[in-house]
């Protein structure tokens, strides 16, 4: 006999799995706007069963790439009105935050004067995240600001995390005084999965090479000729075919001169997107990490090509040909 109760959760529970996997599909861009809004009832009891339950409990993809924008200029993401203090000059002369001065407090509520990391957590801990130990540490481009924790290593909890860049913790600032907590979740989101190789991990694109220019070197493995195929038809719509359609970084670079003089940095960009610009995640959305790590490669290998890829008008120089960080591309 079935109670009356029952009925109602199932369908219940039948609606929300619909909506799960309604919101999993759309994410393939494949979910009809005509789908059923309602599942039928189930015909048997059986479907009830706790193990039906969990054999459709499939992962849903958490979209991380925000996360990624806010882990670099939140105020530009945000459109919050900051300006960092000046680390050049002696008083604390920016605008916005806690003390309208560009400041941020530190873990005991003090202000933290800006040593040159622009209160961004790219400059705290890195393009790669590895703090320390990483691009920014004193083994390669040595900032004098570079935070001593790896966030890719360090095995504290996502809550934890959370907690750390609310309230400060060593030099970081208490992020908690001027981001809103979705925002800090969703940094502290983008982190667990980088670290977690849900998504894109530098390790997988680049390596670490104290005595190369920029202290890195692209990994072997990538296949050019699927990199330029993904320019062709996710990139040369905004930047042109060539990638010389924009100036970046105010006309320094192009396309090509960027990817094969700043792949520690573009890895970031394919995966988060450009603060506060229409460039979002250029990563494959419903891939595993390595699919993501694949894809970047690729572009970025791809880029390598000069002739395909000029500098065009960019002002700042190019890696030379034969230039060891894109390796034998
Ligand atoms: C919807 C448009 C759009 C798409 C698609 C797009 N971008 Fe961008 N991209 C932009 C804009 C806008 C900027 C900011 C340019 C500026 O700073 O003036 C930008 C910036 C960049 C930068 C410079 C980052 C920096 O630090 O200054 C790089 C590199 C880049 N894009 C690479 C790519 C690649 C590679 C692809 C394809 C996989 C791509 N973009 C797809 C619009 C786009």
């Amino acid at each position: 006999m079935q109670f009356p109760e029952r009925g109602t959760t199932v369908r219940a529970l039948s609606k929300e799995l619909m909506r799960i996997r309604c919101f999993a599909a759309l994410l393939l861009l494949s979910c009809s706007p005509s789908a059923p809004a309602e599942a039928p009832p189930p015909a048997t009891p059986a479907a009830v069963e706790p193990a039906a339950v969990a054999a459709v409990a499939e992962p849903v993809f958490v979209p991380v790439d925000r996360g990624g924008r806010l882990f670099d200029k939140w105020w530009a993401e945000l459109k919050l009105e900051f300006v960092p203090d000046n680390p050049k000059t002696p008083e604390a002369d920016g605008k916005g935050g806690p003390f309208d001065d560009g400041t941020l407090p530190d873990i005991a509520g003090k202000p933290i004067k800006n040593p040159g990391h622009d209160y961004r957590l790219k400059n705290l801990f890195g393009w790669d995240l590895r703090g320390a130990e990483g691009i920014y540490g004193a083994g390669y481009q040595g900032k004098s600001y570079v935070a001593t924790t790896n966030l890719l290593r360090e095995d504290f909890e996502e809550a934890e995390l959370v907690h750390r860049l609310t309230r400060g913790y060593l030099n970081w600032p208490a992020y908690g005084k001027v981001l809103p907590p979705e925002a800090i979740s969703e940094i502290a989101a983008f982190v667990m999965a980088v670290r977690e190789g849900r998504a894109a991990r530098p390790d997988e694109i680049w390596k670490l090479s104290a005595g190369t220019p920029k202290n890195y070197v692209l990994n072997d493995g990538a296949d050019v000729a699927a990199g330029h195929d993904i320019i062709a038809k996710q990139c040369s719509g905004c930047h042109g075919e060539d990638g010389t359609a924009k100036g970046l970084e105010g006309g320094k670079y192009s396309l090509g001169s960027f990817g094969r003089t700043h792949a520690y940095e573009l890895w970031f960009k394919l995966l988060a997107g450009q603060p506060k610009t229409p460039m979002h995640g250029q990563l494959p959305k419903n891939a595993d990490g390595k699919a993501q790590s694949q894809s970047a490669l690729d572009i970025i290998a791809a880029l390598c090509d000069r002739t395909r890829y000029p500098q065009g008008k960019a002002s700042k120089d190019d890696a030379p040909t034969g230039d060891v960080r894109c390796a034998k591309y």
